[in-house]
Order: C-alpha cells, then sequence, then structure tokens
C-alpha cells in the first residue's frame, strides 16, 4: 500500500511537470516558425501584442475564424482542446 502511494505520488509529479512545459513546447513546434521563438512576429502577427484573451485564443486554434487568412481560417491541424489551452495559456505569458 506505501509503495501504491508513493507510486501515484510520483506520477502525479511527473505529469503536472510534463503539462506545465507541453504550452512551451506546442508552442515552439506549431507556431514559433510563424510568430517567432517570443512570439515577436514574423509571417505572422507579433503575439506579443495580441488584444485577444487567453480564451479568445484557445478558440481560434480549435475552430478558426471566419475572414481570417491562413493558417487560422480553420483549427489548428492535430491540436486537442487540451492542447489548445496550454498553448493559450501559454501564449498569454508572452504578452508585453
Ligand atoms: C503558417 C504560419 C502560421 C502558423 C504556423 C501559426 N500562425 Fe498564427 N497567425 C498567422 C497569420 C498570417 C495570422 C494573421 C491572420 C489574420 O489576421 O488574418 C495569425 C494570427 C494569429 C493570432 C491572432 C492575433 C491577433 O492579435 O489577432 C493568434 C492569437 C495566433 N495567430 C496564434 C497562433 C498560435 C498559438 C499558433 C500555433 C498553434 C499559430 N498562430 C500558428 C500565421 C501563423
Amino acid at each position: 500500500m506505501k509503495r501504491y502511494l508513493i507510486m501515484l505520488a510520483a506520477v502525479t509529479l511527473v505529469s503536472s511537470m510534463a503539462w506545465a512545459q507541453d504550452g512551451a513546447a506546442l508552442y515552439k513546434a506549431k507556431c514559433a516558425m510563424c510568430h517567432g521563438p517570443m512570439g515577436e512576429g514574423k509571417v505572422g502577427p507579433s503575439l506579443q501584442k495580441t488584444a485577444l484573451n487567453q480564451q479568445q485564443v484557445a478558440d481560434l486554434l480549435t475552430n478558426g475564424a471566419a475572414g481570417k487568412k491562413a493558417p487560422h481560417s480553420k483549427a489548428v491541424a492535430g491540436l486537442t482542446a487540451a492542447q489548445a489551452g496550454e498553448i493559450s495559456n501559454y501564449v498569454m505569458t508572452l504578452k508585453k
């Protein structure tokens, strides 16, 4: 029983650490090439200056928005709602 509890604590710790890093890692893999490593903007606009809030960014990633240019006229491919939430949390940390 004691060993089980220690295992459980270890698994919980590791998975919560992974959660905190996911947003940054996903951003680097899927967004940085267009928005810059620090969100400073490249092909895509600066995210440091976006007026959108966390919920609106998550919504843009999961649903896309009519009238937006590619790639955001539709949902970002291969992104779960949970991952969109993590990325949008990370985008908020880039804001200046
Ligand atoms: C292929 C290049 C490209 C990729 C990859 C990309 N974006 Fe964009 N992004 C753009 C362009 C271009 C716009 C401007 C679209 C428009 O205004 O019509 C934009 C707009 C946005 C906006 C709206 C900014 C504002 O203030 O209105 C957000 C937020 C955003 N992107 C976040 C992301 C995130 C997060 C990712 C990664 C999942 C990502 N983008 C991936 C090119 C890209």
